[in-house]
């Protein structure tokens, strides 16, 4: 059977085109080295990415996101390599200088399984590397949980390496409001 993002990809997948502003006011100038961009969809931040000249690697468990995307890029002459896979099956094998996880770990409805992401990705980001995330405080649909109340945050400065947070919007919010979105920046250190 087709998945939800299967079938969202092959009708209108409505979702906002340009890049994350705060990922546009990080990175705005032309830059080298490798990205991987986690639920990458139809590549709004991979594309954006590789417009500055980074070697991006785009993962989703869709393949009509993927194939959208790669159109997308050879159109462009971007330098993409988009894969089709499950980021709790992705084999990481290399660091990356920077990882995107933009509108996605909502999607990952086991904890454990958000945990585990996280983890990865603090290993397999290089010294000098950024970790971008933004994720919605409370989905109301799913059943998934939110990192919520600095969590993110606490995985960060707990964790066996040394991280500067650049931007934590949960922490500066202060109450959260619904459908508010977390938006986290570690530079690992
Ligand atoms: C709301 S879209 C966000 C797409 C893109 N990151 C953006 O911000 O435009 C969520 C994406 O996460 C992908 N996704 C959900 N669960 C995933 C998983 N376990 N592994 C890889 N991709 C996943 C979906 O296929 C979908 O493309």
């Amino acid at each position: 059977m087709m998945s939800f993002f299967d079938r969202w990809y092959l009708g209108d997948a409505s979702l906002k085109y340009d890049p994350d502003e705060e990922l546009t006011k990080l990175f705005n100038e032309e830059g080298e080295g490798k990205v991987l961009d986690i639920g990458c969809g139809r590549g709004r931040n991979s594309l954006y990415l590789a417009s500055l000249g980074y070697q991006v690697i785009a993962v989703d468990v869709s393949k009509y996101a993927i194939i959208q995307l790669d159109q997308k890029a050879k159109l462009q002459g971007y330098d993409i390599e988009g894969i089709v896979c499950d980021i709790g099956e992705f084999s990481f094998s290399e660091k990356y200088n920077i990882i995107v996880i933009s509108n996605v770990l909502q999607f990952i409805l086991k904890r454990v399984e958000q945990i585990n992401i996280i983890y990865k990705v603090m290993e397999y980001i290089t010294t000098n590397g950024i970790i971008f995330i933004k994720h919605p405080l409370t989905v109301m649909d799913l059943e998934s949980q939110c990192f919520r109340n600095g969590m993110l945050n606490r995985f960060f400065t707990h964790s066996e390496y040394n991280w500067e947070i650049l931007l934590d919007t949960n922490k500066l919010a202060g109450p959260e409001k619904d459908f508010e979105f977390n938006i986290f920046i570690a530079k690992k250190s």
